[in-house]
């Protein structure tokens, strides 16, 4: 099974990724991720992204696609759960050539549905783990100790674009590059909303519900 988590920066692709990955055994691919290892560790494609990604604007089409082949290439696992990726019409043209080209095709994108003011509120208050990356966020999931991580002790810390200016300027990103995604997969029949302004526990229900339909 290989699938999309479409939606606007905060909507909780990641957390709902980290649920769905496990149950089914795909390979959680987030580009958000690649692009802020390789930033950390300064290889040519982070020297690249560094600007787009601290400012909140799109990293190139080439970039990201080759990214995305390679990913492809090496991974054993049963599927794909792409996250924060395809992001343009561009991405999404270039991923189904990709997949074509390994017998493989999109079975199911999740349309995550939230409103810009919970986006903001939940992304000024998100901290990350510098070290385990693990997820937190000051109003709906706090640490155990505060500033620190409970999985690993490591330190946690604000992710450069969870600024408000950049959040603001990620969500007109969205709105423009991305939101056109949401006719192109409902033109091929794949497409599910879901009502991403619950709980977490419950965004993980509707899905559940979504993908047993379908699996
Ligand atoms: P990326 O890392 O993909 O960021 P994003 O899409 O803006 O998404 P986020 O990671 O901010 O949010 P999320 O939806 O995963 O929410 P999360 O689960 O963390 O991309 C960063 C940058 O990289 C881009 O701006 C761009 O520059 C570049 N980039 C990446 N991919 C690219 C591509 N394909 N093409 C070009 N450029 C690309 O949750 C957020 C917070 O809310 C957390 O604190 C969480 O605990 C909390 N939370 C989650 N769910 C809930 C809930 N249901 N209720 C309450 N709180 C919740």
């Amino acid at each position: 099974m290989n699938l999309i988590l479409l939606g606007p920066p905060g909507a909780g692709k990641g957390t709902q990724a980290e649920y769905i990955s496990e149950k089914f055994n795909l390979a959680h691919t987030s580009t958000g991720d690649i692009l802020r290892a390789a930033i950390k560790a300064e290889t040519e494609v982070g020297k690249k992204a560094k600007e787009f990604v601290e400012s909140g604007k799109l990293v190139p089409d080439s970039i990201i696609l080759d990214l995305i082949e390679e990913v492809i290439k090496k991974s054993e696992k049963e599927g794909f759960l792409f996250d924060g990726f395809p992001r343009t019409i561009e991405q999404a043209e270039g991923l189904e050539k990709l997949l074509k080209n390994n017998n493989m095709k999109i079975d199911r994108v999740l349309n995550l549905k939230v409103e810009s003011e919970a986006i903001i509120k939940r992304l000024v208050s998100r901290r990350v783990c510098g070290n385990c990356k693990a997820t937190y966020n000051l109003l709906s999931k706090p640490p155990k100790k505060e500033g620190i991580c409970d999985v690993c002790g490591g330190k946690l810390i604000q992710r450069k674009d969870d600024s408000r200016d950049v959040i603001e300027n990620r969500i007109n990103v969205y709105n423009k590059q991305t939101k056109p995604l949401i006719e192109f997969y409902k033109e091929r029949g794949i497409l599910s909303d879901i009502d991403a302004g619950k709980t977490p526990d419950e965004v993980d229900n509707e899905i559940q519900e979504v993908l047993s339909s379908i699996s």
